[in-house]
């Protein structure tokens, strides 16, 4: 591998972006907790529809986003391009204000970014991104009372080929996870096809991590496991179920822990991990990927 960077220390938050009132804020902004989700997980095609417009923007903010991801720029600048775009397209970025855990602040910032061995959940700061770095760009958008959610791995210049071996594979991990949720099966079979394509360049797919059900919630509380967790996760896929797919996939060891900052998340071995995000519906004849630009 070419010179890399030393391992990511935590930089200086800027406060809150300011959103306008005439933006719709999601339920749980100011709130210690979101409100739990009983409506399930099966839509109708009038909310698919609306989850279709937030899905959109959100893809179309995470390009551009991406577009800026270069050696010099800060994670805090990437995240006044995401804000402002959501804002522009008359929607709430979801994760700003989001509630913590128990006695934790809130996520502070409209999206997140998670460089190098930040597994997810980077918290935008004042970090100069550098050349070879992985940056992770996680972008939900909030409009007509539902959310859509994606995330993309974009490589600071060139990028070591080891770098840019594994964000191919993590983006084609993910696609072929996808591809496999099908109506009928349970959503175990997607973890088990992207565990297994992983493990096959020795790459761990994150356990503690997983997708979700997403849509009138944000979590929904339906999880999808990026490894092979049957004979649990059972839960079976069918027509007009919404949720994301987004491996994050490690060079090393996938264990992990969080900073005392309460949100990001890093490889207990510092080693370097890409995260792919799509939001999916199930139709009929199979899935669709509704996190297009
Ligand atoms: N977008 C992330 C996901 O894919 C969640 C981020 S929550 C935050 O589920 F609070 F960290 F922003
Ligand atoms: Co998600
Ligand atoms: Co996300």
């Amino acid at each position: 591998m070419s010179p890399v960077r030393e391992s990511i220390v935590k930089g200086a938050v800027t406060p809150w972006r300011a959103v306008p009132d005439s933006i719709a804020r999601p339920e749980y902004v100011g709130r210690t907790h979101a409100a739990g989700w009983d409506g399930g997980d099966i839509h109708d095609a009038e909310t698919i529809e609306k989850i279709r417009i937030s899905a959109r923007i959100a893809a179309q903010a995470l390009a551009e986003v991406g577009r800026h991801v270069a050696p010099g720029v800060t994670t805090d600048e990437l995240d006044r391009i995401g804000h402002e775009f959501v804002l522009d397209h008359g929607a709430y970025p979801s994760t700003l204000g989001y509630p913590g855990a128990a006695g934790r602040p809130p996520f502070p910032k409209s999206l997140c970014t998670s460089v190098n061995e930040v597994i997810c959940h980077g918290v935008p700061d004042s970090m100069v991104i550098e050349e070879g770095d992985i940056v992770k760009v996680d972008i939900t958008a909030f409009k007509n009372g539902v959310h859509g959610d994606n995330c993309g791995s974009f490589i600071a210049g060139e990028g070591s080929d080891a770098a840019r071996q594994l964000v191919e594979v993590t983006h084609e991990a993910m696609m072929r996870g996808i591809k496999a949720a099908r109506p009928g099966r349970e959503v175990n079979v997607i973890g088990r096809v992207i565990e297994k394509y992983a493990t096959r360049f020795g790459y761990e797919s994150v356990r503690s991590y997983t997708g979700h059900g997403v849509g009138p919630a944000f979590h929904t509380g339906l999880v999808i496991p990026h490894y092979d967790a049957a004979p649990h996760h059972d839960d079976v896929i069918e027509p007009g179920m919404v949720f994301t797919v987004e491996p994050m996939l490690c060079m090393g060891s996938e264990e992990n822990h969080e900073w005392d900052d309460g949100w990001t998340v890093v490889t207990d071995d510092g080693s370097w991990v890409a995260q792919f995000e799509h939001t999916i519906v199930i139709n009929e004849d199979g899935p669709e990927v509704l996190t297009l630009p």
